[in-house]
């Protein structure tokens, strides 16, 4: 049986590690074979791509080479590792994927949506997840909880308007199709795991 794909999203600080290793624990809990991964990276050429694009010195890369560079890692990725992971059976867990570039370039870079929308056909055939959670908070709370963690890199450097631009993106794009379950992720982390939990249980029946 093919496995499930679930995507994590959401703009930076929002608790996207410890939620997808509280999606993991689940998994294993339930004997459920995964991969977990991760964009922009996931092959030996997309982490390449992921240096580039992280890399604070590259301050003239444009919106379009970005959001390129973003599709060329996620073709290489779908195909080298997330079709065949989910094709023997495993689930695979992502963290980001096409919803951010939506999110991130469509919104926050302000590109034309076609653009990416194009993109999505060409490079991965609107290849998409069986299920994404979109985990959500007022960015300025995300912003500080996310401060202390190291160097800034390309992306976290941007203004907190960027990030409301990106933010509003994934709720808008999450209105639009029920694979999306948005939560609330400043509420207690218990109460955000349990939401987690409903969503996953039905998920694994028969499997
Ligand atoms: P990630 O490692 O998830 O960073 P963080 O843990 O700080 O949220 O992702 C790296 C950055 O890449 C993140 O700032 C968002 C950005 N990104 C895009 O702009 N577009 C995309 O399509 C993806 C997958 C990521």
């Amino acid at each position: 049986m093919r496995g499930r794909f679930i995507t994590i999203e959401g703009v930076e600080g929002v608790g996207k590690s410890t939620n997808i290793a509280f999606i993991q624990s689940i998994l294993d809990g339930n004997g459920i074979p995964f991969l977990a991964t991760r964009e922009p990276g996931g092959t030996e050429l997309g982490e390449g791509i992921r240096k580039l694009l992280l890399d604070k010195r590259q301050r003239g890369m444009t919106a379009v080479t970005e959001l390129l560079l973003l599709f060329a890692a996620r073709a290489q990725h779908v195909e080298q590792v997330i079709k065949p992971a989910l094709a023997v059976g495993q689930w695979v867990i992502c963290d980001r994927f096409t919803d951010s570039s939506y999110a991130y370039q469509g919104g926050g870079r302000e590109l034309p949506i076609e653009l990416i929308t194009s993109l999505e056909k060409l490079a991965i055939n609107d290849f998409r997840p069986d299920c994404t959670f979109i985990l959500d908070m007022p960015v300025e709370t995300g912003l500080s909880r996310a401060e202390n963690i190291g160097e800034k890199d390309r992306f976290e450097s941007e203004q907190t308007e960027f990030f409301n631009r990106v933010r509003e993106v994934f709720i808008t794009r999450a209105k639009e199709d029920k694979r999306f379950h948005i939560v609330d992720a400043a509420q207690d982390l218990e109460q955000v795991q349990a939401e987690i939990r409903d969503v996953l249980i039905p998920l694994m029946d028969g499997h």
